[in-house]
């Protein structure tokens, strides 16, 4: 039988390409779409509160914006349903939440769902013999983006931080066009320059990698995952 799936930002751009890989597999189905501008109606809900699940035991896969994030782990952790989630822009408080609610319930939140960047992530390790040279990271997405730096810029610069364990300059953002989003860590001495750089080079990459994600946390005990935890 089909694994229900609640899809948060339904409508968004992320929710649109989700839903379609979604209705082009077997393993999920989608039982309501959540976004603010849905009427309720058999298949939509204007609000996750909305909905009563009658016994159902669904995922919610939320990619909407950070002003509901709270309210989405609060739910999911007082229905018992498991949550992945890439939604970005995230606060301390929503963290600190996120560690809270994954006492209870599984829930693997990642910044960035392509498998590329989570392979970046463990090249980043090996930057510690350059701990000298200087460091920059940038990011680069489309000009409908909310937050910035980005959550994976925010990612790979607290990754680099504890690796070389230095403070580094802040993130440079650069908002333009429809970029899906690309990502590089640059490190400079005064003889060389190296690039890591990562380009999703369209929106599916990171909706493949959520609903892998899905399936991969729908089994798994209570916990705080990450898509580094999926794709060991
Ligand atoms: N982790 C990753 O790999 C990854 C990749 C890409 C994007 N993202 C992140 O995913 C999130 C969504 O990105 P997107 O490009 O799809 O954004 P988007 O196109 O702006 O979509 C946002 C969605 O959230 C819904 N929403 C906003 N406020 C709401 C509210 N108060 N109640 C219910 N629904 C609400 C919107 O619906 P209405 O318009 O109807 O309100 C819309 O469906 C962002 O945080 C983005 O940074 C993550």
């Amino acid at each position: 039988m089909k694994k229900d799936i609640i899809l948060v930002g339904a409508s968004g751009r992320m929710g649109q390409e989700i839903e379609k890989i979604i209705n082009s597999e077997t393993e999920f189905r989608i039982l309501y779409r959540v976004s603010s501008s849905f009427d309720n109606d058999a298949e939509n809900r204007k609000s996750i509160q909305d909905i009563d699940l009658g016994g159902r035991e669904p995922m919610v896969i939320d990619f909407s914006t950070a002003g509901i994030f709270g309210s989405v782990v609060n739910w999911c952790r007082e229905n018992k349903v498991p949550l992945v989630s890439g939604t970005t822009g995230l606060s301390n408080e929503d963290f600190v939440n996120l560690e809270n609610a994954g006492k209870t319930i599984p829930i693997l939140w990642s910044s960035n769902m392509s498998v590329g960047i989570n392979v970046l992530r463990k090249l980043i390790s090996q930057l510690a013999v350059i701990k000298d040279f200087d460091f920059q990271v940038e990011d680069f997405h489309h000009n409908k983006k909310i937050d910035a730096p980005s959550g994976t810029a925010i990612t790979l610069q607290n990754d680099l931080i504890n690796v070389l364990d230095k403070d580094l300059p802040q993130v440079v953002s650069v908002r333009a066009g429809g970029i899906f989003g690309i990502h590089k860590i640059n490190a400079v001495s005064n003889e060389e320059h190296i690039i890591l750089e990562h380009r999703a080079m369209n929106r599916s990459v990171f909706a493949n990698g959520a609903v892998f994600a899905a399936k991969w946390l729908k089994d798994k005990p209570a916990g705080c995952y990450s898509m580094m935890d999926a794709l060991q």
